[in-house]
């Protein structure tokens, strides 16, 4: 039987309406239909750079997540929901969903986690738009395909998805119906965790994503939040140093505001020390496609299933991003 870690892992929440002249600095409790608790409080700070820095690091160079009201987010299955650009209702599942968390049937590809996008989406009150597809979607297809002798299925057979399919479907479609404010919303991207595993040479096309970037904002994006990987390696840092230097040119070239939050720093802190963080240092599920000899205690788990993190790490994301946001300034 297929199963729906959405389910298993977090209570479906209700959003509640709110204000956006309330602070955000707290985290917000939102209404759930079942009483969902944190055990675990968000113990690392951000290590703030300098904007003018040649190697990325974590900045904020205008953006104000109390103004947003609408999250539009592109990239894999951290942050994918299986809504590919679906609007735009709170991101919730009330009543609950079957098909949430199915990989198939009538939501294919449907979501592999909760993410820190739909917490923050709850926590500042905004909407979100999710383009975000999961199982290894990467920057650019085309690149991926020439230089990947070939192997352009997932692991589960399914046809990757790239960042430019993304894009396109919502230039197609969602700024036109979302009725976008410049000015209110925030573009979100993270990628590249899933096929850093499969492919650990992969050449990560820092071009493919800069352009993308540039349409969008050539389309009135003004906002990015940007996160780096939660782990580091001279392969992934050359890339995000360069994307860097691309959100440097847009921020001098476009008065484009950025932020970037690197999640290494984050889990660098939880790795080194998981029981002072109050986790086990456990994956909860073997394998995402069974919860028999899952353990029994998920939100203590850093891991959900593999290489996905756990409904309460999502959340501690979700804190981070705000206090490095909101800090490094
Ligand atoms: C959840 O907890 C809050 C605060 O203790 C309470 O008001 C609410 O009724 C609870 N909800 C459910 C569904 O148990
Ligand atoms: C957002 O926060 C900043 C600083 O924290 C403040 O200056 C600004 O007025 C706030 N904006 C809104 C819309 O609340
Ligand atoms: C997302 O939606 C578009 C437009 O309906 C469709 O062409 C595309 O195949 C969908 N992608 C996935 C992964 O379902
Ligand atoms: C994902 O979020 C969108 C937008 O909030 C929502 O319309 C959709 O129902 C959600 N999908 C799932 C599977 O939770
Ligand atoms: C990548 O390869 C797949 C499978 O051959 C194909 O369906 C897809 O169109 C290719 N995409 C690009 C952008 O080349
Ligand atoms: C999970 O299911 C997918 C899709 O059927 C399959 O390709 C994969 O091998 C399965 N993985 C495990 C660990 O059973
Ligand atoms: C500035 O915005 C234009 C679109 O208006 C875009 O084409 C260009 O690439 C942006 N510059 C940078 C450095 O991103
Ligand atoms: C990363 O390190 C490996 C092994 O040391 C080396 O072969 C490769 O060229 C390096 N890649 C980059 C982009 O520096
Ligand atoms: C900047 O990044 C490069 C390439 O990843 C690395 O070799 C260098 O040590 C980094 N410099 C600093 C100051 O971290
Ligand atoms: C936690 O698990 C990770 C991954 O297996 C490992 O690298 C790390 O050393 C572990 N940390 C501790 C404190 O055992």
């Amino acid at each position: 039987m297929w199963f729906s870690p959405l389910l298993v892992l977090s209570a479906p929440a209700l959003i509640a309406a709110k204000g956006h002249d309330d602070a955000h600095q707290q985290p917000f409790q939102y209404i759930t239909a079942e009483n969902r608790t944190q055990p675990i409080r968000l113990k690392a700070s951000p290590a703030c750079g300098s904007f003018s820095s040649q190697n990325f690091t974590e900045v904020n160079t205008g953006v104000k997540l109390n103004a947003t009201k609408t999250i539009v987010t592109f990239g894999d299955s951290w942050t994918s929901n299986g809504s590919n650009g679906t609007i735009p209702f709170a991101p919730i599942v009330f009543p609950p969903n079957p098909s949430a968390g199915a990989r198939l049937g009538n939501n294919f590809r449907a979501r592999a986690s909760n993410s820190y996008v739909e917490d923050l989406a709850n926590t500042l009150g905004a909407k979100l738009i999710d383009y975000a597809v999961g199982a290894g979607a990467v920057v650019d297809l085309s690149a991926w395909n020439s230089t990947n002798k070939g192997i352009t299925f997932t692991s589960d057979n399914l046809l990757r998805v790239d960042f430019i399919e993304q894009t396109t479907l919502f230039l197609q479609q969602g700024r036109f119906l979302s009725d976008l404010d410049p000015d209110t919303t925030l573009y979100t991207l993270r990628y590249l965790c899933t096929s850093m595993s499969e492919r650990p040479s992969f050449d990560y096309e820092p071009a493919g994503q800069l352009r993308q970037l540039s349409i969008l904002q050539a389309n009135g994006a003004k906002n990015f939040l940007i996160h780096w990987l939660y782990f580091s390696n001279n392969v992934t840092d050359a890339f995000q140093n360069v994307v860097y230097q691309g959100l440097q040119a847009a921020h001098a070239e476009n008065g484009t505001n950025f932020a970037t939050v690197n999640f290494a720093n984050l889990y660098n802190s939880i790795l080194a020390n998981p029981e002072e963080w109050g986790y086990n240092n456990n994956t909860c599920l073997v394998s995402q496609n069974f919860t028999t000899f899952g353990c029994d205690d998920p939100d203590h788990s850093i891991f959900y299933i593999p290489g996905h993190p756990s409904g309460t790490t999502h959340e501690i994301m979700n804190q981070y991003t705000i206090l490095a946001v909101e800090k490094c300034v």
